[in-house]
């Protein structure tokens, strides 16, 4: 019998991704996504726990949905991802109607613990080994349908002070790159376009894999084999990690994108040091002007947090500088937040007040629009190329969006037929988050 399954996924796009990988499972035995969670016979949260924030939103998430299976006691409830894998029995401690609570290292158990708890079994699968999952992605249930996401590291072995990406995802693990070239091949066949590498620190691919000629340079120029691909992307950069193989890669391949994440988290060195950081803020200048000077329009974006344990006023002012020295095309930013089990959250008194942190992160936005409405300006009068993604939703008028190879989001009139394809756009108006433009031949 066919069932319904709804799925609410929070976090990064390795979220995003396994989400993918969790509905083609599903599908498999049996489960048809649906769009409304009222018609749903399974509800699965795919949860991030980077700040308090999202581990919030997941058990708030969960609290709306218990009232649901109220009113229809059939309906199972799972909850998965990165505060699964750290809560463990406490989310059933916390939700006691939760029916399936599993961590992001056991994935490929899935099917079977689903047949489980459909036999009305309640289930804590948290392993603390990741179980393989080279056999798992026979299908996947892809969120898009020209930009498709393939994971190719899992974990973190970096262990930055604030961070609790090493506690929730595992050791760094390097796909096997037959599996990978197979499925970029998979989604040239089905009409991807393009396809964006994953991984918390995706530049260190292959070093956990014993064969030097395993790394994400090689990766790159095996996959911009593949005819029917046109772009290819790769995130999230480390800074140290970023090869000059890498960089004269970006540079060569055409299809290889002109855009790099990296994100740096201070201006400060001493705020970079206590975050457990490996590198100087002089170090992130130096990767990005080398970057800079070898590929050409090349688009940098970072993240940056603010309110770190112990962060002066002026080494806060020491993050905005740096967003002017380095050139930062855009960043994302987030208020220092204390997460379970990282050092960080055990130096109390040196915590920052939450109104400054508030006022730290306010000012922050507001260089980084400024910071990104300077980037967009570079462009007016220029033709840059644009992958044309959809029509904008919200106007009926034929405005289309689309990427450009160094990651701006441009509007410009266009038409159905020309989604999926590449169209030369002039740049004509700068705003502060996209670029507006005209198709020309
Ligand atoms: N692997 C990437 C970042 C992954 S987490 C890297 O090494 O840079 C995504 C972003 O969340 C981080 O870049 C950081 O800016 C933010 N973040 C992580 N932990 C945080 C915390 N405890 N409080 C606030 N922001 C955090
Ligand atoms: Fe977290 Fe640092 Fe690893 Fe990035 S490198 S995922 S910030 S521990
Ligand atoms: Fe969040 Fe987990 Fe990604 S904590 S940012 S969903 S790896």
């Amino acid at each position: 019998m066919q069932k319904n399954v709804y799925v609410e996924t929070l976090g990064c796009q390795m979220n995003k991704s396994d989400t993918e990988r969790i509905l083609g499972m599903l599908s498999n035995i049996g489960y048809k996504l649906v769009e409304d969670e009222k018609k749903a016979d399974l509800l699965i949260i795919n949860t991030c726990n980077i700040r308090q924030l999202s581990s919030d939103k997941a058990y708030s998430q969960l609290g709306f949905w218990h009232k649901l299976k109220k009113n229809k006691p059939s309906l199972k409830i799972c909850m998965c991802g990165c505060v699964a894998q750290q809560d463990k029995e406490l989310v059933r401690q916390r939700a006691p109607y939760v029916d399936l609570v599993f961590g992001t290292l056991n994935i490929p158990a899935l099917p079977e613990l689903i047949k489980r708890i459909e036999n009305g079994e309640k289930i804590v699968c948290v392993e603390k080994k990741p179980i393989s999952r080279d056999l798992e992605d026979s299908n996947i249930i892809r969120a898009k349908s020209l930009n498709a996401w393939i994971p190719v590291i899992d974990g973190c072995d970096y262990f930055c002070t604030y961070c609790v990406v090493p506690y929730v995802r595992g050791r760094q693990r390097s796909r096997n790159w037959d599996l990978i070239i197979k499925e970029a091949y998979d989604v040239a066949k089905q009409g991807y376009k393009e396809i964006t590498l994953l991984g918390q620190t995706v530049d260190s691919y292959g070093r956990d894999l014993n064969n030097p000629n395993i790394n994400l340079a090689n990766l790159l120029r095996e996959l911009s084999k593949i005819d029917e691909i046109l772009r290819i992307r790769f995130v999230t950069s480390y800074p140290t990690d970023i090869s000059d193989e890498l960089i004269e890669t970006v540079a060569e391949i055409d299809k290889v994108c002109e855009y790099f994440h990296i994100p740096m988290q201070s201006g400060s060195n001493v705020v970079l040091k206590n975050m457990k950081r490996r590198y100087t803020r002089e170090e992130y200048i130096d990767i990005c002007k080398k970057i800079r000077s070898k590929v050409e329009n090349v688009t940098i974006t970072s993240d940056f947090i603010v309110g770190f344990p112990g962060e002066t006023q002026q080494q806060f002012e020491e993050t905005l500088s740096v967003i002017d020295e380095a050139q930062l095309d855009y960043s994302n930013t987030a208020a220092y937040s204390p997460r379970k089990q990282t050092p960080a959250a055990t130096w109390r008194d040196k915590f920052i007040p939450n109104e400054i942190k508030k006022e730290r992160l306010a000012i922050l936005n507001k260089k980084v629009k400024e910071s990104s409405r300077i980037s967009n300006l570079k462009y007016i009068g220029k033709n840059l190329e644009v992958l044309v993604e959809e029509q904008k939703k919200e106007n009926a008028e034929n405005i289309f969006t689309g990427r450009t190879r160094n990651n701006k989001v441009v509007h410009f009139e266009g038409d159905k037929n020309l989604i999926g394809t590449l169209v030369n756009v002039k740049m004509l108006e700068a705003l502060d988050w996209c670029l507006k433009g005209e198709i020309i031949n």
